[in-house]
């Protein structure tokens, strides 16, 4: 059977490692071979895809005119980097982005393969990819901005229209109304602070700048603390029922940010989720197979379906209406993986979702060596 997409072009190679049964033909990326004599060998079918340029123009002739890449200065790359001469510890280029006449960009890198260490190459193997991942790398950015832009609109736009409104017809309203409005605005201002300390969060957490100040945490009490907080709220105790296995191993987190977790964990339970809130605490054996404590958060609501598991902890997802910025969930993931932990999400005993998340016992060096 042919595969391959209309139009499509066939590269030249001579086929390649034959135990394996691999063309280069079946390489996503682009690859090109140029020999000892710095004629190309093999110009694959994703190169041609890549660059737009025939295998046949290019095999037989010399690298720098078969595959003209210019820096974005302008400077030609092989005269540039030179691959057959200079240093001989020289191993390869790094990922670059390059321009081919007609200013097609390609992302490239090259290996100088050699027989002996420090003596001449013998091969020089580059890789071609295109510039669309990164393209859609850079379109999913101007998405976030633009939806980072609605979420704090909303709120500002409420704020602004109850302010607007009160100066313009003050005398006109009762105290009670006044007080509803500026209740409404008050909240709004949360939301919006509230926002951005998560859009905080997140660059941090992109950007692997996440900080955690280990230090004990008595695990069990933070969770009995959120639930007071509920209580203390309104909501009826026995929503809440409360597992502590009798021995826990000790435990070296971040206290605001382990807060941060089970606050948005207990909040999605009560708020996405109905009837009694489950939580357990419990030793458990994490991922690198070291001891460490384990909480589970069920509920008895609706859970989260099959089909949205996987997406439950990315950013902006959310399930209902109800839903709030969607941004709990991804943080509270960051946030458990920079401890060096695991979250999972499951279905409850009892049909609700189940967030079950385990962390690392964490102690600092100077307590577990000696
Ligand atoms: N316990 C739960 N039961 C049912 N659905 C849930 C539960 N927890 C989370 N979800 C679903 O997952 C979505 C994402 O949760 P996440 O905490 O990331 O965002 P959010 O609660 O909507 O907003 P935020 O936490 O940023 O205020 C929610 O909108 C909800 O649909
Ligand atoms: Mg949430």
């Amino acid at each position: 059977m042919k595969v391959g997409t209309a139009g499509s072009m066939a590269g030249i190679c001579p086929s390649a490692s034959p135990g394996l049964g691999l063309h280069p033909d079946d390489l996503p990326d682009g690859l090109v071979v140029a020999d000892a004599a710095q004629r190309v060998t093999c110009f694959n079918a994703a190169a041609a895809r890549i660059t737009g340029l025939r295998p046949a123009d290019a095999v037989g002739r010399p690298l720098e005119s078969a595959l003209p890449l210019e820096d974005l200065d302008g400077r030609r790359w092989w005269a540039l980097t030179d691959p057959y001469g200079g240093l001989a510890t020289r191993s390869g280029q790094p990922e670059r982005n390059l321009l081919l006449p007609g200013g097609r960009q390609v992302l490239v890198s090259a290996r100088y393969v050699r027989e002996r260490p420090g003596g001449p190459v013998v091969r020089v193997v580059v890789q071609l990819r295109g510039t669309e991942a990164r393209r859609r790398a850079e379109r999913s950015h101007a998405e976030l901005i633009a939806t980072v832009a609605h979420e704090l609109r909303s709120p500002l736009t409420s704020v602004k229209g109850f302010t607007a409104t009160l100066l313009a017809k003050w005398e006109r309203f009762t105290d009670d109304q006044k007080r509803l409005m500026l209740e409404t605005v008050d909240a709004d201002a949360d939301r919006v602070t509230r926002l951005i300390a998560e859009l905080l969060d997140i660059s941090r957490i992109d950007s692997g700048r996440l900080e955690v100040r280990r230090q004990p945490v008595d695990m069990a009490a933070a969770v009995l603390r959120h639930v007071e907080t509920y209580v203390r709220a309104g909501l009826p105790r026995d929503r809440f029922r409360l597992e502590v296995a009798e021995e826990l191993p000790a435990l070296w987190a971040d206290p605001d940010k382990v807060d941060q977790v089970l606050g948005n964990l207990l909040e999605n339970a009560v708020r996405h989720g109905e009837g009694r809130v489950t939580i357990e605490v419990s030793p458990a054996v994490t991922k690198a197979r070291t001891e460490g404590t384990a909480v589970t958060v069920s509920d008895e609501g609706p859970g989260i379906p099959e089909e949205s598991m996987a997406r439950v902890f990315t950013r902006f997802w959310r399930g209902s209406k109800r839903g709030g910025t969607g941004l709990g969930l991804y943080i509270v993931k960051g946030i458990v993986e920079a401890h060096g932990g695991t979250i999972t999400v499951g279905r409850a005993a009892r049909g609700g979702a189940q967030f079950r998340f385990t962390l690392p016992v964490g102690a600092p060096a100077f307590l577990t060596q000696g």
